[in-house]
């Protein structure tokens, strides 16, 4: 069994890694000769944690990195695994999908093999039938079901735990029609995943579960964030026990119930604009998917009103954020609410100062030389008259009152709550807990 795995991002990088380090004879192509060349020599071009390891091990065994997509030609089956981001009006982008597939209905066009094709890659309900499949036909001159076959595969890992999530996913889902290509993908995911359901559905099904999976957590989040804000009205309460309490009611479960500064990294913000516009464009109107967006939106604003509450005006003051990756145990800064409300600083003429233990350098490469860098926690606190925790790194559990020591002014502003527990000489905000 040969796979191709085309996109080495964190789906597809992961899913290399750990079908190589399984056995699996695989071919991963990226288009970016950096890239490529880079993860050909057992470098990462992103922090994830456990990849290093298992990429190194798959390269050990027989895993082959190129940006060469004649090599998936001899592959029995190909996953496609490109980005789909979003455009500026929020309608998801295709551009880079086409091309990859026009790319492989190229190379399969020369194959003996009747390759299954399965797109992990996030798409709007009908994209498999209406954008892709007509272009691998065109491309390959064959027929879907007659030398090749076209399945749907919607991804659910996280990333930060992209390995964990790679090699045991709660579901796999496989659209597309049933017949003895569907039967050989199940027989093949089985093997990978015996303890994990499969669900056989069509393919305009398997698209939209993904978009129903992200927009729930979505709807989560700005949930739990809207009970947050009305709890910093109620002097004493606390948001995490709330939701620690709620989330033992089977009914509503504990996960994905962190109040914070609103969600944000690669996935969630673009999925959510996606399938808002295509609810429009079938003639739903998505309040309840429009409010959620709003919330998480206005977010960042309880974040602005509790520093310009403790500081006064903003401009020229020397402002300290604590993480800007979207989430603790990744260098992903894609859409993360913290690079937003850096951007909001500096329109007010702040002076920032920002440490993260992975992401300092996609932070450098949106501001420059706009703010500054620090390289541990206690400098990115010299001479700071406020200091915002913003991701849920552990490390920012070790902040005490011996490290606050050097800031100006002690005022901390908790995103997260990291620091609820401990006694800091300091002036201590929390968002989601009423003061
Ligand atoms: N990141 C996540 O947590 C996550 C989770 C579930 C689903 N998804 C979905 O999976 C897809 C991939 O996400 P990602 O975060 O891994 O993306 P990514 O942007 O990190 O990586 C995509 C990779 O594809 C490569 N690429 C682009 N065009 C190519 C081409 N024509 N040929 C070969 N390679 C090409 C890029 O160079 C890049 O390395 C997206 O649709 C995303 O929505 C992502």
């Amino acid at each position: 069994m040969k796979i191709g795995i085309v996109g080495l991002g964190f789906v597809g990088l992961s899913l290399s890694s750990v079908l190589a380090s399984k056995g699996y004879e695989v071919i991963g192509i990226d288009n970016d000769i950096k890239k490529s060349e880079k993860i050909s020599k057992g470098k990462l071009p992103f922090f994830e944690p456990d990849l290093e390891k298992t990429l190194k091990n798959g390269l050990r065994k027989k895993l082959t990195i190129s940006n060469n997509f004649s090599l998936i030609e001899v592959c029995d089956i190909i996953f496609v695994t490109v980005g789909t981001p979003q455009k500026l009006n929020g309608t998801i982008e295709l551009s880079i999908i086409k091309k990859a597939v026009k790319e492989i209905g190229k190379v399969i066009k020369k194959s003996k093999k009747n390759q299954i094709i399965f797109i992990k890659s996030t798409v709007i309900p009908g994209t498999l039938l209406n954008v892709i499949l007509p272009i691998i036909e065109k491309e390959s001159s064959k027929k879907n079901g007659r030398g090749f076959e076209l399945i749907s595969n919607p991804e659910f890992l996280q990333e930060s735990r992209a390995i964990q999530d790679t090699k045991f996913p709660h579901a796999v889902v496989l659209g597309g029609y049933k017949n003895k290509n569907m039967q050989k993908a199940k027989n093949f995911f089985s093997k990978l995943h015996s303890k994990t359901p499969i669900i056989i559905t069509n393919h305009q099904t398997a698209e939209m579960v993904k978009y129903a999976n992200n927009s729930f957590l979505a709807t989560k989040i700005s949930f739990i964030n809207q009970l947050s804000n009305i709890c910093q009205n109620i002097p004493g309460s606390n948001i995490d026990d709330i939701a620690k309490i709620i989330g033992l009611d089977p009914r509503i479960g504990g996960k994905f119930l962190n109040a914070g500064p609103g969600y944000g990294g690669s996935c969630l913000p673009k999925d959510m604009k996606a399938l808002i516009k295509f609810a429009s464009d079938v003639g739903i109107n998505p309040a309840l998917l429009n409010a959620v967006e709003k919330i998480n939106e206005n977010q960042i604003n309880e974040i602005i009103l509790l520093i310009t509450k403790e500081i006064g005006i903003i401009s020229s003051k020397h402002i300290t954020i604590l993480g800007t990756a979207f989430k603790p145990n990744t260098d992903d800064v894609r859409e993360s609410i913290s690079i937003e409300l850096i951007k909001k600083l500096l329109n007010k003429k702040a002076k920032i100062t920002i440490y993260d233990p992975k992401a300092t350098e996609n932070t450098k490469n949106i501001f420059g030389d706009k703010i500054i860098y620090s390289k541990s926690l206690i400098d990115a606190l010299n001479g700071s008259q406020c200091a915002i925790i913003m991701t849920q790194w552990k490390e920012f559990e070790n902040l005490n009152n011996i490290i606050i020591k050097k800031m100006k002014k002690k005022i901390i502003i908790d995103c997260r709550r990291i620091l609820a527990g401990s006694k800091l000489n300091a002036k201590y905000y929390a968002l989601g807990i009423g003061k």
